[in-house]
This record gives C-alpha cells, structure tokens and sequence, in this order.
C-alpha cells in the first residue's frame, strides 16, 4: 500500500476501557500505523489531575511511535454528573454527530492517509460515522469472547425464550455455536428480565447490531482459553484474539492510565509473608451494596487474614472498621492494582470478575474469590470458577453473611483450597503469557490482522 494508514480511536470513558484500548493504540503504531487517539475532555482533565503529564501518549512518541493525542467534548460541562441514564441515552442518539465532526475535519486535514476507525465495540457511534465517511470499521471487545458470543446471538435467545428470561429460571443455553453449555443464572443481566428496560440493555443491542457490520473484530482474550467459541464467531466474521492486550511484551512505552493518583502499597507489602495478604477491590465504577461491604468487612476482621482493600471514596464502610484493622489491613481509595498482585506477599484476589482484574490475577498467578456485581460479571466468574478452575465463589447461599465470609477467607489463604487452585492457576496463567511470547497465539493473530488490515485499506484507497 502506498498511503499510510491512520487509525482512529475515541475512547469509552470507563477505566476498564480505557486501560485496554490505549494499550491497543500503542500496539497498532508500533506496527507504523499512525494513531490519533481521543479521550473525551472531561477524562482528560481526570488524567490530567492525577498525572504530572497531561498528554498520556508523550512517552509512546519519545520512543518514536506515532500516536497523536486529541480531545473531544460530550457536550457537558467537565463537572457534569455522568452516572445518570439521560447522559448515556444522549450519547447513545447523539454523540456520533460531534465524532462524526470531528472525523471529517481530521480526514481533510491529512488527505495522504487512509482513514479507518478503531472503536470500541460497546461506544456506539462508529457505524454512522464509518458510513458516512466509507471507512473501514475495527471493533475492540474488552471482555470475553463468550460473553461477546452470547450478546451476539441476543436473537437465538430470544427465540429460546432467554432474553428476557426470568431472574430466578435455571435454565442451560446449549444451542449458540461454540458455547458448550451455560446456565441462565450467569446470563448478564442486561438481557436478563430485571435488566432489558435499562440504558445497559439498550447499549449493548445497538453495540451488536452495530458490531455486525464491522469489517475485523478484535477481543482482549487469548485463543486457547476460548478457542470453540472464537472459532464460531470466525465463520461470521473475522475475529482475532490478541489478549491480553496491556500485557504485550513488544509494547515499546507504558501509557500512564488511571484516573485516580495510586496509594503505594509497596511498604506495608514488604512486612508481610509470601502469599499470606488477600487483595480485595471491586474494580473501577460499580459498588457493591451497603450490606454486602458490612458483611465482607466483618468477616474479613474475623478471620485474622491481613488484606489491602480498595475502598473507593463512595463506598460504604461499617464505622469504625479503620479503627479497628489494625497492621492486619490496608485501606485505600486506588492503587496500581498489577503491582499489588505482582506483589509476593498477595495470595488472593476477592474480586467482582471485571475482565481485566480477572486477566491481571492470571497474569500474576493469583487465585480468586469471586462476587460479580452485573453486566459480563456473572458470566467471567462462571469461567474462572467451573470453567477454569481458578478462583471459588464467595458465597454459595442467598445472602453474603460474615461467618461464610470469614470461613472461606481462612481456608483459601491458609492453603486449603488454594493449593489446588495455584496448581490450576499456574496451567492458565502459562496460557496467557505464552500467547504473548513472538510465536505466541495472540502475537501471531495480531500480525494477521493487520496484514488482513492493510491489505483491504489498500484494495478500497484503489
Ligand atoms: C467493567 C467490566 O465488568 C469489565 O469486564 C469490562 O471489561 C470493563 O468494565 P471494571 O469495574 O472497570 O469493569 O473492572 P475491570 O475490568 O476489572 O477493570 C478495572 C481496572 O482498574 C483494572 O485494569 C485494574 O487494574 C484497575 N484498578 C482497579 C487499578 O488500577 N487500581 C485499583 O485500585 C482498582
């Protein structure tokens, strides 16, 4: 190909999205394609408030890619409360007619390069802006390919009476080419029958009719972990598993991330035994409820097992819990959570299964205790759990009561269940850093994207 391609990507303005997705940026120009990546204005001023250096990518360029950083605006003022239903069913109708400006604006700006969009599978705006300006279409998916291949199929399902399905039907779903077998109490909720009046429902659905129309698929997962799945989703469309993306050892420069400024929790790790501290954090903008955090925090007391638990500033702690911890625990509002699990002194992770706290954990070969709280949540435990074999669940009955809590903390961090468990988790983690090795699965399904990449920018510049 002659012309140069350009990428370009506008971020979702979720933590667990952005990580991902501006790894995925540095990977894209460190195989020369140019990059502009957006962030909206108001993520930029959280980066920009948590970091000394506002512009995320300047690191990427020292080293010679070619990544171009941008903002846009949502329309809101930078303060706006962003929680609300009505903003995201504003971004849902409207967004796409700022993205689409400021696309058209960029394309003319370079007319020697040849367009495409990276987005994001679940920000909805890219189809109307691919169609208008004829670009190529590359959707990323951040969570896993089973989950992806269920929303994918919502009409199969439906038709199977599973979406909506009622919340407290056991049912299996086995007729989705690639999924072997899965039960209706893992379904995400958002196409269960307490979820399908919600903006979440709405999201994904247009997000999978738009997906539809995608010319390359790419998802934050490793082929051998999901390889009857991925192969399906093939015969529709080309898919390409080259996770887990933030792990990439041919990453040239780290992208600065969060944002909120990390607490270090380097120190008090030191003076703590090998695999003795159990990490608790429920990711990055869902809380668990009030009774759920009371009943986990008073178990964690009984038990004696030290901890550092990431309470963000909302949550709802019982009081005079900090007073009571003492040097068994650590409190705090974020940290880096990869170097906490890399850390010798952790041994578990109580997590709510997002998909890149689940991923971390491999990676660092730490077991988990698992409480989702929503969308792919219930359906990332189901793998780590049944399917894996990495991680138990935190609870077996209806409620989370402090005896369980504090039963099955002992057990699993005094080696009981977790001896197995790190036998397992070893198996899993070598998967995930094998596929990043130079010959490895998602290095080479990379390569091959964008060889497939290049090759249909230039049949279409022709
Ligand atoms: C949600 C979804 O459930 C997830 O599957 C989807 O891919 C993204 O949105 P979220 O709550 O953000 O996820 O959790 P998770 O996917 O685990 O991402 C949280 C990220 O924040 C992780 O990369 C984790 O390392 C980071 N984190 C969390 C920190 O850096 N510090 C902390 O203190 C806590």
């Amino acid at each position: 190909m002659g012309r140069r391609g350009h990428a370009i990507m506008v971020a979702l303005p979720y933590q667990g999205h952005i990580t991902p997705y501006m790894n995925l940026a540095i990977k894209l120009a460190s195989k020369g394609i140019l990059v502009t990546f957006v962030h909206l204005e108001f993520i930029h001023h959280r980066l920009a408030s948590s970091l000394s250096e506002p512009d995320p990518f300047s690191m990427a360029r020292k080293s010679g890619l070619d990544v171009r950083y941008k903002t846009i605006s949502d329309g809101f003022p930078i303060d706006h409360d962003r929680g609300d239903d009505m903003y995201w069913e504003f971004m849902l109708q409207s967004f796409w007619i700022r993205v689409d400006e400021f696309v058209g604006k960029l394309i003319r700006s370079d007319p020697d390069l040849v367009p495409f969009l990276v987005t994001d599978t679940l920000f909805t705006w890219q189809t109307a802006v691919a169609e208008k300006h004829n670009l190529l279409m590359v959707s990323f998916w951040t969570e896993p390919a089973l989950v992806f291949s269920l929303a994918y199929h919502v009409q199969l399902l439906r038709e199977n009476g599973h979406c909506p399905c009622k919340d407290r039907v056991e049912e299996e779903i086995n007729y989705v080419d690639g999924v072997k077998s899965v039960n209706t109490k893992d379904l995400m909720p958002y196409l269960k029958e307490c979820g399908t009046g919600t903006i979440a429902h709405k999201v994904q659905m247009k997000a999978f009719e738009e997906v539809k129309k995608a010319d390359f698929i790419l998802h934050n997962t490793v082929y051998e972990l999901e390889s009857d799945t991925l192969s399906a989703l093939n015969k529709i469309q080309p898919n390409y598993a080259v996770g887990p993306i933030s792990f990439s050892s041919n990453l040239p420069a780290p992208v600065t991330r969060t944002l909120w400024s990390e607490s270090d929790c380097t120190n008090w790790l030191r003076s703590k035994p090998s695999g003795s501290v159990l990490y608790v954090s429920f990711g990055s903008f869902l809380l668990a409820s009030k009774q759920v955090v009371g009943e986990i925090a008073y178990g964690l007391l009984l038990s004696q097992v030290s901890f550092v638990w990431v309470v963000r500033e909302d949550a709802d702690l019982p009081s005079g819990f900090r007073d009571e911890i003492t040097e068994r625990g650590l409190v705090v509002p974020w940290c880096n959570q990869i170097s906490v699990l890399s850390d010798p002194a952790v041994g578990g992770f109580l997590t709510h299964c997002g998909w890149n706290s689940v991923l971390e954990s491999i990676w660092c070969g730490v077991p988990m205790i698992c409480y989702p709280l929503d969308y792919d949540q219930p359906m990332n435990r189901k793998l780590v759990v049944d399917d894996w074999k990495v991680g138990i669940n935190l609870h077996e009955g209806e409620y989370v009561e402090r005896e369980e809590v504090c039963k099955k903390m002992t057990w699993f961090m005094n080696g009981g269940v977790s001896e197995k468990l790190g036998k397992e988790i070893k198996k899993v983690s070598a998967k995930l850093h094998d596929a990043l090795e130079n010959d490895g699965s998602s290095e080479a399904n990379f390569d091959r994207f964008v060889r497939d990449l290049k090759a249909k920018l230039a049949a279409n510049a022709e």
